[in-house]
């Protein structure tokens, strides 16, 4: 973020924080349970959101040299990143062109990659380099066979985005990812390091792990013990980028900042957490000093999810930093897993068993709000019901 923009949100903060306010959305949203549980319009979802829609799947320092590889599971799509000879970062479908067989497994670096069924060597291009001891039993395939299949791929910011219907991607990408590109590069997020991953399966509607960070109004009562003496809660700066939805909550560190006399050495990023709700599935985080990125998915429906935390700490590091960041990792997963979930677990099931028609907003909710609103705006949805204070009054 640029440092005249996190002065400008700086002072927006310092105003709330005076009056004990935060930055409200124009009404509130009626929700109905369907909008959670619905697996029909789950699958509306992922074909137009998921699909159709570039999707952000991995940031630059998980594949940060050429030859580095990931392998991640978009919703059905084994896809396999790699950073190829020129330095650019490609996606294919992990598998290969022989017999199906996944090619390679979680992340790392190699020259090429060996099929651990038959052994055809493929090489970082995606194009076959060997079909070892096969006897010239592949003669007459033609070279549909001498390729990985590709999937675009457009590396932006820091952030690796893939199309899993479709070739456009880099104009869909600055379109709904608008000014946020240009906050995100300067996280410098390219400047930071891989350090660990946690991963999980939960029984809850997967837009429920976004909702559980996309406002500070529970942290006071659903984190007492845990993270809420660290923070004002209910007094967060709420903007829409693009299709992204920008929270910046401060600390309580940031008194010290405000306290400073020379108001150009102001600066936020230290003193918050700074969040982007990346619709539909991923929640990027500059939490202080560090970056935190999290993807979910939905699995099977409406009511299975899978999320994924991968924690990314500034390079250079040392022994400090490294157990720093590792204890982050350890930190952010227990008060998630602790507190967040069992509320989205329980909250699923609330609603899926039907004796809760809906849910409501408020408008001191306005990351919530914005974030669904776009998410029904993709697919056509109507079920989501803004209330205004006027026709309150009026019954
Ligand atoms: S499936 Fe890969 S070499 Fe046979
Ligand atoms: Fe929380």
């Amino acid at each position: 973020m640029h440092a005249d923009k996190q002065k400008e949100l700086l002072e927006r903060l310092r105003q709330h924080l005076a009056s004990n306010s935060t930055d409200q959305a124009p009404h509130s949203l009626q929700v109905p349970a369907s909008h959670y549980v619905s697996d029909e319009q789950t699958e509306l979802e992922v074909e137009v959101m998921f699909k159709r829609r570039p999707l952000l799947v991995a940031l630059t320092p998980h594949i940060p040299n050429v030859g580095d590889y990931l392998t991640h599971e978009a919703i059905d799509t084994s896809l396999l990143l790699v950073r190829d000879k020129a330095g650019v970062a490609r996606a294919y479908i992990n598998a290969c062109r022989h017999r199906g067989a996944r090619i390679a497994e979680g992340k790392g670096s190699k020259a090429t990659f060996s099929c651990p069924f038959h052994a055809w060597n493929w090489g970082l291009d995606g194009k076959i380099i060997a079909r070892p001891n096969s006897h010239d039993g592949f003669a007459a395939a033609d070279d549909r066979y001498d390729s990985l299949l590709d999937v675009p791929c457009y590396e932006t910011a820091g952030l690796i985005f893939v199309l899993l219907e479709g070739e456009e991607i880099k104009s869909q990408v600055d379109k709904m990812m608008a000014s946020a590109l240009t906050d995100i590069a300067h996280l410098n997020i390219g400047n930071t390091q891989y350090i660990d991953s946690r991963v999980t399966e939960l029984d809850c509607n997967y837009k429920f792990f976004l909702d559980g960070f996309a406002e500070t109004y529970h942290i006071a009562p659903l984190h007492k013990n845990s993270i809420s003496p660290f923070y004002y809660s209910n007094s967060t700066a709420v903007d829409e980028l693009g299709e992204v939805v920008r929270l910046v909550s401060p600390r309580k560190t940031i008194d010290k900042e405000f306290s400073k006399p020379d108001a150009k050495q102001n600066a936020l990023l230290p003193y918050c957490t700074t969040e982007y709700l990346i619709a539909p599935n991923v929640l990027l985080t500059h939490q202080v000093d560090h970056i935190q990125f999290w993807r979910v998915y939905p699995l099977d429906g409406a009511s299975r999810c899978r999320v994924e935390l991968n924690l990314f700490w500034p390079l250079p590091m040392d022994e400090e930093a490294e157990r720093k960041a590792r204890l982050n990792v350890d930190l952010v997963w227990q008060v998630t897993t602790d507190e967040d979930f069992p509320q989205s677990l329980a909250i699923h099931r609330n609603l899926a068993s039907g004796v809760l028609p809906d849910l409501v907003f408020g408008s001191n909710e306005p990351a919530l709000i914005y974030y669904h609103q776009n998410i029904a705006k993709a697919i056509g949805s109507e079920r989501l019901i803004p209330l205004v204070e006027v026709e309150k009054n009026a019954e």
